[in-house]
């Protein structure tokens, strides 16, 4: 068995709840410079033009990562995606994107926008590898942890 493929593993897509929220918020705390709090989660599923999906085992108690994106007529933008850093590389987030792009498409999008970082090689191939081009950029766009400022692409996918 080629060793790439044995590290594959499958997840379960699901409309996130409340009771995600406590692992959502980890996830994003080692994701992301600024994390969010379970306010901004809460607050998010809350909002009828949020659509959000966890990523979980076959029993639904681990959740391994989530996707959130923002509908307005029929345009979405991605607003945020992360897969638990110890279990990243397995194709959990593509799994994730995948259906959630479809689930977006079923609600009558046409296009879906997101902001990456210029250097994060792992969202850009899974963009890429998903159908998203290079449409813009954003020079200066996120601060970083080191105080400097790091360019954001901006993507677009037909759906
Ligand atoms: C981006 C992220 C969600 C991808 O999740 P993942 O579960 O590791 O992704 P997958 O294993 O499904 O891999 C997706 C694709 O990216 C590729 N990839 C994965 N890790 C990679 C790496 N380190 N470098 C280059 N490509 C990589 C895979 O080969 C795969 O390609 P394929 O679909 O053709 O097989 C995850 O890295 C993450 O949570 N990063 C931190 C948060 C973040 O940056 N989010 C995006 C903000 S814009």
């Amino acid at each position: 068995m080629l060793p790439f493929f044995s590290s594959r593993e499958e997840g379960f897509v699901r409309p996130m709840r409340l009771d995600h929220v406590p692992a959502c918020v980890a996830i994003h705390a080692q994701s992301f410079a600024r994390g969010w709090g379970a306010d901004e989660f809460a607050a998010l599923l809350q909002d009828s033009t949020v659509l959000s999906h966890v990523i979980t085992d076959g029993q639904g108690r681990r959740v391994d990562g989530f996707a959130l994106s923002r509908k307005v007529l029929d345009e979405a933008e991605l607003l945020t995606i992360a897969v638990d850093s110890a279990r990243r590389g397995k194709g959990l987030g593509r799994q994730l994107l995948e259906k959630h792009l479809e689930t977006l498409r079923a609600a009558g999008t046409a296009s879906v926008f997101l902001e990456v970082e210029e250097a994060n090689a792992p969202a850009r191939t899974l963009y890429g590898h998903l159908g998203f081009g290079v449409v813009g950029q954003r020079d200066g766009y996120y601060a970083k942890a080191d105080g400097t400022r790091a360019r954001a692409l901006v993507m677009k996918r037909n759906q």
